[in-house]
């Protein structure tokens, strides 16, 4: 069932958001060769609780992930947790996904930056990445198809030489991180729900520079590309109303 927001519970999101963008953007500036994946872990709830001491860490505990942050590096596509023995290294492609819950309404959003210089490669993916999800907020709007988002998302990333991620995929968000309906960033435009105003999602398209399978690690949550290529994840929280699209998870 999706629960369409009202404007007082999307304005509550909007700050759940915020929260969200603001420790991803701290994070972002950290980032650098020689730290560990749990230096971000750490930088994260130090942050979360210098900036706004009520939000909770979505992740940690959810269905049992032991970790308030993912940060996934080169082939490691998402919900890599964060570990003392992994250092950055230079040129490193590193996904860090986070979320909140505040006042009962929870925020998701993910970004990749390269630690130091990175290859031609490394750097297009992520350009490419992160306009894709631009592309499919483009189609963030009340009378459109759910779909409209996945496929433009997927003829972005495909135009460009890259593969979209099949395996995982967005998600609606409220009071739980995760609701219906699903968001893939595939199919057919035409297709999925007529977006209604109310609706909130969390976009995120998973972009990888060989094919588009993945597997998880004994750990039981990252995920790899099968073929080791370099994947990266961009995310943004959107709340689609009458009066406009917003991206609740943007500084
Ligand atoms: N942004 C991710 C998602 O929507 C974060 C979930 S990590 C988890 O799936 F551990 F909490 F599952
Ligand atoms: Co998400």
């Amino acid at each position: 069932m999706i629960l369409y927001k009202s404007m007082s519970e999307i304005d509550t999101m909007r700050k759940s958001g915020h929260i969200v963008a603001l420790v991803l953007d701290h994070l972002s500036s950290i980032v650098r060769p020689g730290i560990t994946t749990w230096d971000l872990e750490e930088a994260a709830l130090d942050f979360l609780k210098a900036t706004e001491p009520s939000a909770i860490p979505a992740f940690k505990g959810y269905m049992g992930y032991p970790t308030s942050l993912c940060v996934s590096i080169n082939d490691e596509v998402v919900h890599g947790i964060p570990s003392k023995k992994r250092i950055i290294k230079e040129g490193d492609v590193v996904s860090i996904d986070f979320g909140v819950f505040y006042n009962g309404y929870a925020g998701d959003a993910a970004t990749t930056i390269i630690a130091g210089k990175g290859t031609p490669e490394a750097e297009n993916l992520l350009k490419i990445t992160r306009e894709s999800l631009y592309e499919g907020i483009k189609h963030a709007k009340v009378g459109n198809y759910l779909h409209d988002i996945s496929a433009a998302i997927q003829e972005y990333v495909e135009d460009h030489g890259y593969s979209v991620v099949r395996e995982l995929v967005g998600h609606g968000i409220g009071q739980s991180m995760h609701e219906a309906p699903q968001v893939p960033n595939f199919g057919e435009k035409g297709t999925g729900i007529i977006i209604r105003p109310g609706l909130t999602i969390a976009v995120e398209p998973m972009v990888t520079t060989g094919n588009y399978d993945v597997v998880f690690l004994n750990d039981g949550w990252t995920a790899v590309t099968t073929d080791g290529s370099l994947a990266a994840h961009f995310e943004h929280s959107l709340a689609i109303t009458s009066q406009g699209t917003f991206i609740l998870t943007e500084l």
